[in-house]
């Protein structure tokens, strides 16, 4: 008989199959306007994903990382300042936090929903503290509610690095519109993908957004080669707007289609010895951008699923406060033990809107049986 296919953690080949004609037209648009930064097609993304979100701003960058620098340095975060934010995340938000010359500030997650705990919130803020940054990690919203109160209360900002959220809501509020800022990333594996690097930053304040926008530009003013204050390159590109103008379209039914996986996965694996399956907290809807286990032997399990050509992914092995690139914000083993528990227990499973349901179940037997 032969072998099963090979089960990537996604299959982005797939996906442009499925929308091939109406991409190719869009980049087709884009190339014969010969305008190819900035533009049309820019604004109109920027339009239409700030509807999405259901926030009034949103500026276009060069990718995610650039997106949490540049919203940071808008809001004059520099030295001397703290930034508090999770340490079980991707390590963007820490470089965002140096490289803005601030200091990142780690508070430990909930272990059901892997999102800021608000309960060590208030004791992790200082006189020094700026803003608090919550990471709606894999697709479930932080928090937000008791966060946002905490930092009402203390006159703080609330950014929610929202990379991997296209989509999510709370009380069916969308995140993009849940903090005072949002940053998300269109690396092409996200919900939202581009072909490409590509970010973007909402925000219902106007004027926080234009900062934004001048900072990516070269600090540019309103005349040619008139600088106004020390910025960056970090320009969305006009292809890259295209590809996700038309997959923003189908953004929706995609994510449905990912909860239509979550729910296969979790009817198959509910109960299963050694592994708790991911929940969303009442009132919040993930947008799924990953499916993650807790499990005892997740070495086994890894190479039980490697031996049936499934792949599998840990985010994140270590946390980020434990990071090299940290160590100049003095993290240590013991500093944060869930997230630090979570590091040695996750692992995700291939997820997206095209894996075949058929595919999930074979998945959820092979974890079973491991
Ligand atoms: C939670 C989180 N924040 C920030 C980023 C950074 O985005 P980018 O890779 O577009 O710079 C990522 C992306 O990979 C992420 O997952």
């Amino acid at each position: 008989m032969a072998e099963p296919a090979p089960v990537p953690m996604v299959d982005l080949v797939a996906q442009h199959a499925r929308v091939r004609a109406e991409m190719e037209a869009a980049l087709a648009r884009v190339v014969e306007s010969g305008r190819f930064i900035g533009g049309e097609e820019c604004s109109a993304l920027e339009a239409e994903f700030a509807a999405f979100c259901g926030v009034a701003h949103a500026c276009g960058v060069a990718n995610g990382t650039d997106a949490l620098t540049l919203a940071l340095r808008a809001w004059d975060v520099g030295p001397g300042h703290e930034v508090v934010t999770v340490a079980n995340t991707f390590i963007a938000i820490g470089e965002a936090i140096l490289l803005c010359g601030a200091r990142p500030v780690f508070v430990d997650v909930d272990p059901e929903t892997f999102t800021m705990d608000p309960g060590r919130l208030e004791r992790a803020l200082t006189p020094r503290t700026r803003l608090i940054v919550p990471v709606h990690l894999y697709g479930h919203p932080a928090d937000m509610d008791p966060i946002l109160e905490i930092a009402r209360r203390r006159g703080l900002r609330v950014l929610e690095d929202a990379a991997q959220a296209h989509g999510a809501s709370l009380s069916g509020r969308r995140a993009g519109s849940l903090g005072d800022a949002a940053c998300f990333s269109f690396y092409p594996a996200k919900n939202l993908g581009a072909y490409g690097d590509a970010g973007m930053v909402t925000s219902a304040d106007g004027a926080f957004i234009e900062k934004v926008r001048r900072l990516a530009n070269h600090g540019a003013g309103a005349h040619r080669y008139e600088n106004l204050v020390a910025g960056t390159n970090s320009r969305l590109d006009a292809l890259q707007a295209a590809v996700l103008r038309v997959k923003l379209r189908h953004l929706d039914r995609w994510n449905e289609e990912r909860r239509a996986r979550v729910s296969a996965y979790t009817r198959a694996l509910e109960g299963t010895r050694g592994l708790a399956v991911p929940r969303e907290r009442a009132g919040a809807r993930s947008a799924w951008h990953l499916y993650t286990l807790r499990v005892r032997e997740r070495e086994r399990l890894r190479a039980h699923l490697a031996a049936r050509g499934i792949a599998a992914a840990v985010h994140y092995p270590r946390p980020i406060h434990l990071q090299p690139a940290m160590a100049s914000a003095g993290g240590r083993p013991g500093d944060l033990p869930v997230s630090e528990r979570l590091s040695e227990e996750v692992i995700s499973l291939p997820l997206y809107p095209e894996l075949p349901l058929e595919t999930v179940e074979r998945i959820a037997a092979a974890v079973r049986g491991a």
